[in-house]
């Protein structure tokens, strides 16, 4: 009997001392586990006489429910304490401020997008928007290409099935189209530009099937070349933000415009970089023109009473321009080093007043 309270008080002691869970556990195997002490102990019954079985068995037995007992209610109590350790540990303090983390940046095109809407706002231009699918009429024949022309070709469409009526749809492949709902919806003088984003089924480096244009138009009374030049100059001298630019007309061919032409701007590509407002290169910036008579007319607007100048040009490509980016498919790659590396702070805003980039 000795035996048995020696080995009670001895396995109750380890029990109240077990620390964790894992050292409960330990105990337990030990005392009552299949090799245990208590366990070994009942084994020990079958060699007893009838009569010593009877009192030795009923006080192992109780003996190993007891330790049984006292297990169950410390690893109960060691389960509470875990919890109410977590629970302590675990806790946020929502009031304390959150760890500065960059998550996003206003991505370049976006941004080159808000500064030339900046400048020009400045300058009284007023936003206007159209629609990404387009009808053929706003994407080209109230543009003066002439059906079947192969200027429609030139301009690998991205066309919708056509509907019941055979009429196809499709993705705009210029923001021109704002220019003739600009036309038909709003009576002269006009001072607006589209920006927006345009769909050509072409991919390079230097062309990807999605890419952003803004398109300027002006309509009034008297309205000539020199305003057009005037007009192009100031902004791209804001935009590359230098005391003035260099630029020459080069005579080109739009459906739309008559004279048209393409505009340059001069640069030094000396450095391995391109610089603008310096140098002795020519760079092509973007298309411009005297709206064409026959759009004016298509839109409502007497050719002989209103005349006026439109342009447009490539958003990405102004973009890479100025801020450096070599590979025009990069802006579409999503990969986060360069979004953080090219991009701006949301809270950036580009107003003319305070600066643009
Ligand atoms: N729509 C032309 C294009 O995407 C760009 C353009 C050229 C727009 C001349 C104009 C313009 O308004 O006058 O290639």
């Amino acid at each position: 009997m000795t035996d048995l309270n020696t080995l009670e008080a001895d396995v109750l002691a380890q029990v109240a001392a077990a620390s964790d869970l894992q050292a409960l556990d330990a105990v337990r195997v030990a005392a009552v586990g299949k090799t245990g002490s208590i366990s070994g102990l009942l084994k020990t019954l079958g060699a007893m006489s009838p009569e010593e079985r009877k009192t030795q068995g009923a006080a192992i037995n109780a003996l190993r429910d007891k330790v049984a007992d006292a297990i169950g209610q410390k690893k109960a109590a060691l389960e509470a304490a875990e919890l109410d350790a977590r629970l302590a540990s675990e806790t946020l303090d929502l009031s304390l401020p959150a760890p500065y983390r960059r998550k996003g940046s206003v991505h370049p095109t976006m941004q080159t997008m808000d500064e030339m809407v900046a400048i020009f706002a400045e300058m009284g231009f007023a936003v206007a928007e159209g629609p990404d699918i387009e009808d053929d009429f706003h994407n080209f024949t109230a543009l003066n290409f002439p059906e079947k022309h192969p200027a429609r070709e030139m301009h690998d469409t991205f066309f919708f099935n056509p509907k019941e009526s055979g009429e196809r749809m499709l993705l705009r492949t210029h923001t021109s189209p704002v220019q003739v709902r600009t036309m038909v919806s709003q009576k002269p003088p006009i001072r607006i530009i589209a920006p927006g984003r345009t769909y050509r089924c072409d991919n390079d480096a230097t062309h990807t099937p999605v890419f952003h244009q803004v398109e300027g138009l002006v309509i009034d009374k008297g309205i000539h070349m020199g305003h057009l030049k005037w007009t192009l100059e100031t902004f791209l001298a804001r935009f590359f933000e230098t005391d003035a630019v260099t630029t020459q007309f080069r005579p080109h061919h739009f459906p739309f415009t008559e004279p048209s032409a393409e505009m340059d701007v001069q640069c030094d590509r000396s450095g391995g970089e391109i610089k603008i407002g310096q140098g002795t290169s020519w760079l092509e910036i973007l298309g411009c023109g005297m709206v064409h008579p026959n759009v004016l007319r298509a839109c409502g607007i007497d050719p002989d009473e209103y005349q006026g100048f439109a342009f447009g040009m490539g958003v990405d490509r102004l973009g890479m321009l100025k801020y450096g980016m070599p590979d025009l498919r990069d802006m579409w790659s999503s990969d986060v080093r360069w979004l953080s590396h090219y991009g701006f702070s949301a809270f950036a805003a580009p107003n003319p007043a305070s600066g643009l980039s």
